[in-house]
């Protein structure tokens, strides 16, 4: 079992923690399943994006930002689906985490608490996935799922970017940094009840 481990000099500050030496473990041992979970992580992120463009269609300026998110996540799926088939493996169903249900219980149901909540839970998910990219472009033995990793870090924390911005643009400054401490304090609760499955959100 692997004890020694790099962690990335610097995260995005609004995550209330880091990943556990437990994940990383779970994780950097089973690099297979983590990746064809991954590829899930960026064909669900495209479907957010699409999902939220659906429900606020004439929100002034989200389209713009949303379509190419959406864009760009699939364009990450291709390539994990990709490399999967240049390392012998294709997609398969796995068992998700509660990760993403469990934050989207969160989401308030009444507007405009609704669209403030996703934005925030979806900004959330990118930068827990920025940490845990980075982790594994850190660690991973593998030379190609190194590469992987370390191409795709910087668009999850833009991604990141652009949620807080819409959650900002939208809403006072003091609600949504209010709003997003808690749900980052949720977010860190879902993941300590560890999910014994090696997932990228386990
Ligand atoms: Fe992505
Ligand atoms: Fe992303």
């Amino acid at each position: 079992m692997l004890i020694d481990f790099k962690r990335p000099t610097s995260h995005i500050k609004y995550l209330s923690s880091l990943s556990s030496v437990k994940w990383i473990q779970l994780a950097l041992s089973h690099p297979i399943d983590i990746l064809i979970d991954h590829a899930h992580c960026e064909r669900k992120a495209a479907g957010v994006a699409i999902q939220l463009m659906f429900r606020y269609p004439s929100e002034p300026g989200l389209a713009e930002v949303l379509s190419p998110i959406a864009r760009e996540e699939l364009e990450h799926f291709e390539k994990i689906l990709y490399l999967l088939r240049d390392l012998g493996y294709s997609l398969k169903a796995l068992k998700p985490p509660p990760y993403g249900g469990e934050l989207a219980k969160c989401i308030r149901k009444d507007e405009p608490n609704r669209m403030l909540d996703s934005f925030l839970i979806a900004g959330l998910i990118e930068a827990r996935s920025h940490e845990r990219l980075s982790l594994l472009a850190l660690n991973s033995e593998h030379k190609s799922l190194k590469l992987l990793y370390e191409s795709l870090l910087e668009s999850e924390a833009r991604h990141f970017g652009i949620y807080w911005k819409l959650a900002q643009n939208k809403f006072s400054k003091e609600e949504t940094y209010q709003r997003l401490e808690e749900l980052s304090k949720v977010e860190t609760k879902i993941l300590s009840q560890t999910f014994s499955l090696p997932r990228v959100h386990s």
